[in-house]
């Protein structure tokens, strides 16, 4: 399987990736990564690993659906069969999800359904909830509403802030992103008609992993 990471920022999943892609012998391979933006660290991380890199960046397209379109291009060009987001801050026109449905994964830090969107960890400790998470998810067209794969727990602590609980979330992350990725090369996660198996039986609710 040929794996491209679709990253904006500092890339620490991405790292979690590569290094899992070496100790695990996935029966797959990162191709390429492709950032957003020039100054991503993610890109020096990728480069260090040997792995293509390519910037494609949005503000030299006047359209979504033009930079979407490069990115297919290019993803296509790789031959690519699975298109994994990490920390990639964009979002994809109905045209690129589609066109990469059942075939791309996201990781979000929040227990999905809950706190789709952005600043998860200050709303989680606002609303006062007592676990936290992250989940890996196939994207669809809704934002962070795709079929949910498998979720970190963590427990909130009393003295948590959105900057302890944010590391303690993206341990797990690095700890879920390629369990999720083994998985699917490994065919024990498929995608068939909008819907996420597991072994071959729906998944109705997302695998947990809970670190307490
Ligand atoms: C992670 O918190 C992930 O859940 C979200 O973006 C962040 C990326 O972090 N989608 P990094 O760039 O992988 O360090």
């Amino acid at each position: 399987m040929k794996i491209a990471v679709l990253v904006s920022g500092n890339g620490s999943n991405l790292q979690a990736l590569i290094d899992a892609q070496c100790m695990q012998h996935w029966s797959g391979e990162i191709v390429g990564v492709i950032s957003n933006k020039a100054d991503a660290y993610a890109l020096e991380r990728a480069k260090q690993a040997n792995i293509e890199t390519q910037v494609i960046e949005h503000k030299a397209y006047p359209h979504r659906e033009m930079f979407d379109d490069a990115m297919h291009h290019q993803l296509i060009q790789w031959g690519v069969d699975l298109v994994i987001l990490a920390g990639f801050m964009r979002i994809l026109s109905e045209k690129f999800v589609k066109a990469w449905e059942g075939k791309m994964i996201n990781i979000h830090p929040s227990l999905l359904p809950l706190y789709k969107g952005m600043h998860t960890h200050q709303r989680v400790l606002n609303t006062g909830d007592v676990f936290h998470g992250c989940t890996v998810h196939y994207v669809t067209a809704e934002l962070d509403a795709g079929p949910a794969l498998l979720q970190g727990v963590v427990k909130v602590a009393q003295n948590d802030n959105a900057n302890t609980l944010a590391k303690r979330v993206h341990e797990l992350e690095h700890l879920i992103y390629p369990q999720v990725v083994e998985w699917i090369c490994n065919q024990t996660i498929q995608y068939q008609s909008g819907q996420a198996l597991f072994k071959g039986k729906p998944i109705s609710k997302p695998l947990q992993l809970c670190q307490m």
